[in-house]
């Protein structure tokens, strides 16, 4: 049973996969310019549930036989089942921001899955009060008259303020796509991200090589943050700890060069 559309790049015998957890509203064309610097890893970007050409989140949810309740844990399940029916036993798993919330809760529940982990521009922590508040706001808006309007402005938000100079196509491109995310899609993964625990203690005995990636201008996931969940990894293998420059939360478009890098010697790391 393959539940997500998978999208695959690279040689399909060169072993271990690398997995691509895209971040929200967005779906796996956020990976393509990174994907297009690592032609010789074999590559699966996944989109996660209501976005891109996956199925709704209920039609997941229902599959999986699991509550129809709005939970990173069916977007973990849901990865899991994809890669199994893909014939995926491990791999290295990255994920960017909501990505990187599926990544942890996937380590959580099916962490035999797991060869390598790369969190970018994410966080362990749970949402404070104010920002799930904010999050349930934002999905009723979402499903009412707002549509995506109701994440008008985060594209300039989210991005480096140098990016509208620097490339205004790649920023342009952004508000295309968040103007055009599916708003059930939109209130279901702001629910399911307002519902996510803690997972910091997940990571720390996932004994794994890792990377923690953010952007130096990322203004939703801080340096601390990554500080936290690379002290907690280093436990169990060799981390490695990267600060693109000229870029915001959105690294893999922003400045995908570094990122790819990264993400190639983690796979070398973890691979074999
Ligand atoms: C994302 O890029 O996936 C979101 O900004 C994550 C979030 O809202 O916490």
């Amino acid at each position: 049973m393959s539940l997500l559309a998978v999208h695959r790049s690279g040689p399909a015998d060169a072993g271990t996969p690398l997995v691509l957890l895209h971040g929200f509203p967005l779906d796996s064309r956020m990976w393509q310019p990174v994907v297009d610097l690592v032609p010789d890893l074999p590559t699966l970007a996944i989109d996660l549930p209501g976005l891109g050409s996956s199925p709704t989140p209920e039609a997941v949810a229902a599959a999986l036989g699991l509550p129809n309740v709005p939970s990173l844990d069916v977007s973990a399940d849901a990865v899991a089942a994809t890669l199994r029916a893909a014939g995926v036993e491990r791999a290295v798993v990255a994920g960017l921001s909501m990505g990187g919330y599926v990544a942890l809760a996937l380590a959580e529940r099916h962490r035999e899955l797991f060869a390598g982990i790369a969190l970018l521009d994410t966080m362990s922590a749970a949402d404070a009060e104010g920002a799930r508040e904010a999050r349930l706001r934002i999905a009723a808006e979402a499903e009412g008259e707002s549509g995506a309007g109701a994440l008008a402005g985060m594209a300039e938000r989210i991005t480096s303020p140098g990016l509208a100079e620097r490339a205004p196509e790649v920023l342009a491109r952004l508000r295309q796509w968040i103007a055009n995310a599916p708003p059930a899609a939109i209130a279901w993964s702001q629910r399911a991200m307002a519902a996510r625990p803690d997972r910091l203690a997940v990571i720390a005995d996932l004994a794994v090589p890792g990377l923690v990636l953010r952007g130096v201008d990322d203004a939703l996931a801080s340096a601390e943050a990554a500080e936290a969940m690379a002290a907690a990894l280093s436990g169990g293998g060799h981390v490695e700890r990267v600060e693109v420059s000229d870029a915001g939360h959105m690294t893999t478009i922003e400045n995908p060069e570094p990122v790819a890098q990264a993400l190639h010697g983690l796979w070398r790391r973890a691979a074999r």
